[in-house]
C-alpha cells in the first residue's frame, strides 16, 4: 500500500492507474462505517482498478466552536485498517499543501445547503464542497464513494458533480450501524458510557416515527422520543425530499427523516428513508 503525502506524489501515482480509480474521502479515525465504504470501493474498482483512501481533517469545514483540534487522529490504526482492506494508496496531504495562506476561491451552494445541518453549521458545507472538489481535481478519480449517514453531504456532492459537470460517478453506501442500531461515527468516541448506552435511541426513535403514515405525526413522535433521552438536546428533526432536501409535503416521492442531537460533547446525526407510499 502506497502512502502519498504530497500532491505531486499523488499525481505521480495517479499516472500509473489506467483502469478505474475509486476514491474514498475521509477525515480518518476510521471505523466499520469507513470499512464498508472501502469494501464497496474495492468491488467497484474491479480486478484491474485501484482504491485510494484520502485522510485529511479538513479545517475549513469546522466552525470556530467545533471540534477541529479535538478530532481524533489515530494514524497508525487508520493505516492498518486500510492495509487490511486491500487499499492501494492512502493520500495524506498536509493542511499547508491543501490551503495556501492567500487562498481566495471557495465553492458555495445556495439551496440544499440551507437546511438541516447547514442551518446550525454555518460555512460547513462550503468547506466540505471545496475540499471534495480539490480532492477530485488532485486525484482525478473515475468514481467516489460517500456514506448515506451524511445524507445532506451526499446530496450536495451529487449536486456539485451535476452542476459543475465533474467527470466522475458518485456512489452512495448505506449507513453502517453498531449491533444496537447506533450509526458508526468517529464522534461516538466522545460519548460517556451512559451517553453511549442512550445513543441507540436516536435510531429507534426515527424508526418508530417513520412507521407512521402522517408526516406531522411522525415528526411529533420523533421529537417527543428524542427529547425524552436524558441529556439530549435536539438540534433538528425534519422530513425532507430525498434529493432536493426541501420540506417533504406528502408521501408521493421518496423522503428522509433526519435528526441531529447533541448528547454530551457529541453532536450525532442520523437519517432513515421515508419511502413513497402508493
Ligand atoms: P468522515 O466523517 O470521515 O466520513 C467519511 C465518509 O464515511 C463519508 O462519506 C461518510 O458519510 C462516511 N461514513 C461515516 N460514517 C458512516 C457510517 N456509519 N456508515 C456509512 N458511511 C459512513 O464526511 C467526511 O469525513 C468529510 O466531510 C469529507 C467528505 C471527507 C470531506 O472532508
Amino acid at each position: 500500500m502506497r502512502q502519498l503525502r504530497t500532491i505531486s506524489a499523488m499525481r505521480g501515482w495517479r499516472g500509473s492507474v489506467s483502469d478505474r480509480l475509486v476514491l474514498v474521502p475521509t477525515m480518518g479515525a476510521l471505523h466499520h462505517g469507513h470499512a464498508a465504504l472501502i469494501r464497496r470501493a474495492r468491488k467497484l474498482a474491479g480486478k484491474n482498478g485501484a482504491v485510494c483512501v484520502s485522510i485529511f481533517v479538513n479545517p475549513t469545514q469546522f466552525g470556530p466552536k467545533e471540534d477541529f483540534s479535538a478530532y481524533p487522529r489515530p494514524l497508525a490504526q487508520d493505516l492498518a485498517l486500510c492495509r487490511a482492506e486491500a487499499v492501494d494508496a492512502v493520500f495524506l496531504p498536509k493542511a499547508s499543501d491543501m490551503y495556501l495562506p492567500d487562498a481566495s476561491v471557495v465553492l458555495q451552494e445556495s439551496s440544499l445547503s440551507q437546511t438541516l445541518c447547514g442551518r446550525s453549521r454555518e460555512g460547513h458545507f462550503s468547506g466540505v464542497l471545496t475540499v471534495v472538489a480539490k480532492l477530485f481535481l488532485i486525484t482525478l478519480p473515475t468514481h467516489a464513494i460517500f456514506g448515506e449517514k451524511d445524507w445532506q453531504q451526499l446530496a450536495l456532492i451529487r449536486r456539485m458533480v451535476r452542476d459543475l459537470n465533474m467527470p466522475l460517478e458518485i456512489a452512495g453506501c448505506p449507513t453502517f450501524r453498531e449491533p444496537d442500531g447506533l450509526a458508526a461515527s468517529s464522534r461516538n468516541a466522545y460519548l460517556t458510557p451512559a451517553e453511549r448506552a442512550a445513543a441507540p435511541r436516536i435510531y429507534s426513535s426515527l424508526k418508530k416515527a417513520a412507521a407512521l403514515r402522517s408526516i406531522p405525526a411522525a415528526l411529533r413522535a420523533a421529537r417527543r422520543d428524542l427529547e425524552a433521552i436524558s441529556g439530549a438536546r435536539v438540534d433538528y428533526i425534519e422530513a425532507v425530499d430525498a434529493s432536493t432536501l426541501g420540506p417533504l409535503r406528502n408521501r408521493n416521492s421518496p423522503g428522509r427523516l433526519a435528526a441531529a442531537v447533541y448528547l454530551g460533547k457529541a453532536r450525532l446525526i442520523d437519517n432513515i428513508p421515508l419511502p413513497a407510499l402508493s
